[in-house]
């Protein structure tokens, strides 16, 4: 098992869950219960499932897709380590990450 830590969006509360690693970070919030909206249900057409990697975690995981990008632009308060949950597969490398919620 992977660890990820989810934050939110105030960086006020923070929940460490276990997650099976090919698992999507959307997939995992709403089976954990944690409050990420994700109204498209991962088909890259909402950008309500925003997160903001940590800093050492933005470069540990593959970068995004012309079409992640292009979805991110429409998100409000993009910051550098952005991305969207949907398209972020949890692997063992990612032992650790830390996703702060987006603000919607
Ligand atoms: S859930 Fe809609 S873009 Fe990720």
């Amino acid at each position: 098992m992977v660890q990820i830590t989810f934050i939110s969006p105030d960086g006020a509360e923070r929940r460490t869950v276990d997650a099976p690693p090919g698992i999507t970070l959307l997939k995992l919030a709403h089976f954990e219960g944690v409050d990420m909206e994700g109204t498209c249900g991962g088909q890259m057409a909402c950008a309500t499932c925003h997160v903001i990697l940590g800093d050492a975690w933005i470069d540990a995981v593959p970068p995004p897709s012309d079409e992640e990008l292009d979805m991110l632009a429409l998100a409000p308060d993009v910051e550098p380590g952005s991305r969207l949950g949907c398209q972020i597969v949890v692997t063992e490398a990612l032992d650790g990450l830390e996703a702060r919620l987006g603000p919607c």
